[in-house]
Parts: structure tokens; sequence; C-alpha cells
């Protein structure tokens, strides 16, 4: 059976990004694949979360996980940081990852202008843990929205590496993955680039139908078509693609006529838009709040997790020591 492996940073509430882009990918491949879906609160370090907050942060996320469908008798879901092999492994595929092809990376050029004030290590060897994330269960599959794709080519890079410096075929080589689809990217409400947990452009799965009203009524628009079959601009464009997965097929094509004849009412569009995200996210939202208050439950799922993890991660660590020359007195 074939190996997925994918993670979420614990850096805020899921959004619809996380949803459309990875989640729902997740829930379909847990039928059929050996998956392992994990918690990427190593990775979240990289923005210096208050300790404090940190274990809370992971929690929500592995509540949302489990609300949205994620089932631990089907994959193995675990808390990154339960995985010290994960940093062992990083640490020996960074003796193969060259400071040009990390320097070079658009995440790490965007993140060393977010956080000018904290270019740190971490966010230079970012693909490099992430590498390590996939190849230590050996996946073959990888499900990821769009702005993952380097990231994964990275991945590709070191595995090939590390065979071919070893003259080894040992690492399977990760492909990114999409039902059936190229991998996609959900927008943000902001009129441009994608939705994000920081950029306050998103909406959240847990988050209440009044607030999610509101944002979307505050979407940003343009001033309308000015003649008919005019081109579609990227704001309103990104509402169409929100409502794309989220509304009917008929109610979609119904708002794109209505652009070509100029009769749209943004207002109405944004109603209807609300209205369906709402009821997409309602039932999983009631079921975080139910999950997330049961601390028995999630100690459960994450000890599971973690065994089933550490046993297929081990696996690997003991057989690259070998590999790379490591051998006991
Ligand atoms: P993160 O936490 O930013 O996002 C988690 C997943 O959600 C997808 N995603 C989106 N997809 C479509 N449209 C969007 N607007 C959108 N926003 C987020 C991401 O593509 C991702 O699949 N580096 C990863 C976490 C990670 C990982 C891994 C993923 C660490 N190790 C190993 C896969 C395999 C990240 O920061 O994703």
């Amino acid at each position: 059976m074939e190996t997925v492996v994918s993670g979420i940073r614990p850096t805020g509430n899921l959004h619809l990004g996380n949803y459309f882009g990875a989640v729902k990918n997740f829930l379909k491949m847990q039928e059929n694949y050996n998956c392992f879906f994990f918690i990427a609160d190593y990775h979240s370090l990289t923005t210096h979360p208050h300790p404090a907050d940190l274990h809370g942060n992971v929690r929500q996320v592995l509540s949302e996980y489990l609300a949205a469908g994620l089932d631990p008798e089907k994959a193995t879901i675990y808390i990154q940081s339960d995985l010290p092999e994960v940093a062992e492994l990083t640490l020996l595929l960074n003796m193969n990852a060259y400071l040009g092809e990390l320097e070079r990376t658009t995440s790490f050029k965007e993140k060393a202008r977010k956080q000018p004030d904290n270019v740190n290590a971490g966010l230079l060897t970012y693909p490099v843990l992430m590498a390590a994330d996939i190849i230590i269960h050996q996946a073959s599959k990888v499900p990821v929205g769009k702005d993952q794709e380097q990231n994964l080519e990275m991945t590709r890079k070191f595995a090939n590496r590390f065979n071919r410096i070893y003259e080894v075929d040992y690492f399977t080589i990760p492909q990114p993955f999409n039902f059936g689809e190229s991998l996609i990217k959900i927008p943000g409400l902001d009129g441009s680039g994608k939705m994000g947990k920081s950029e306050g452009n998103g909406i959240f799965l847990a988050e209440e139908p009044e607030s999610i009203r509101k944002k979307v009524m505050r979407a940003v628009t343009d001033s309308g078509p000015s003649k008919p079959n005019s081109p579609v601009s990227e704001p309103v464009q990104n509402l169409f693609t929100i409502m794309e997965v989220v509304s009917k097929p008929e109610v979609l094509e119904q708002f794109k006529d209505d652009y070509a004849k100029c009769t749209i009412r943004y207002g109405d569009l944004k109603k209807k838009l609300a209205e369906d995200i709402i009821n997409f996210t309602a039932p999983i939202r009631e079921k975080i709040k139910t999950i997330a208050s049961d601390d028995a439950y999630l100690r459960k799922v994450a000890r599971k997790g973690r065994e089933k993890a550490h046993e297929s991660a081990s696996k690997t660590i003991r057989e690259v020591r070998e590999i790379i020359g490591f051998k006991p007195f």
C-alpha cells in the first residue's frame, strides 16, 4: 500500500485554504492509503510562539483534524515533536543541503521579508525539516495546496541527493498530490493572494456565523463590470473561486452569468457566499467544540498516533544510520 504524509502548522485555527488545499484530500486518502497526518509544531517555532500558547494551538488543530473527519482508526495522526527521529533525520539531511539553494526558496525569501527581525536558521532549513517529515515514512504522495509545491520539489531533491551520495535506492521520491486535479490555491478575502492564517484574510472552520458574515460582506470587490462580457477582476474572481468550493455549481453559474450581463449585485453575491460558507462549516464547528472539550479522547488519539509513527520513523533512522556508516561498538 502506498504511503501518504502531510502536516499543518499549528499557528492558528484551520481555515478554508487548509481545508480545501489539504484536509479534504486527507479524508479521501485515509480510506485507501497508509496515511500519516501530523501537526507541524517544530515548524511553528520559526515564528517564536509563546510557550504558554504552543500546547493550546496544537490541541486546537488536533481537535479540528478530528472534527473535519480524520479517523485515528484509519490514519496515523500525531504531533511532530512527539517524533524526535524527525529532528535527527533533519540534522543528517542538513549536511547535504546547500546555503544557496535554501536561500533561493520563495518561502524563505517571503518570510525573511515579513519578519526581518527574526530571520532564523530554522526558517532557512524549513524545507529540510519538511523533507524529513515526508521521507521518514517513505511517503510516495503528499497532499498539499499549491503554495507547498516548491517545498515538495526540495524534498525530492534532498531524497534523490541522499540516494545518489550513498549510492543506494533507499528513499522513496514523493509526489505532490491532489485528487484528479492540479494543486489548488484558495484565495483570501482581501483581493489578492492566498488565504492565510496571519494575513487576517481567511475564514476559519471554527468561526462563528456572525463573524463569517461580517468578513465576507467586507471582502474586497471592484466597481462592477462596465460592459457585457468584461474580464473578471482578481478580487471578484477570488470570491467566485471560494464559491466554487462551497456552493452548488448552479449558484456560481448564475452569478457568473449575472456578471457577464452586468446585472450582478456584489451584495447578493456576498450574502449567498457567506450563507454557503456557514452551511459548510457549521457541522464541523459544532464537532470542534465537542472534541476540544474531551481531554481523555485527545490524549488517547495522540498516544496511539505517536506509537504508530514512532514504529515507522525508528525503522528509517536505524537504516539511515547504517547507510551513513554509523556503527555500534
Ligand atoms: P501550512 O500549515 O501553511 O498549511 C497546511 C496545508 O494547507 C494548505 N494551504 C492552502 N491550500 C490552498 N489554498 C490556500 N490558501 C492554502 N493555505 C494553506 C497548504 O498547502 C498545506 O498543505 N510547510 C507546511 C506544513 C508541513 C508539511 C510537512 C506539509 C510541514 N511538514 C510535510 C506536508 C508535508 C505548511 O506550512 O503548511
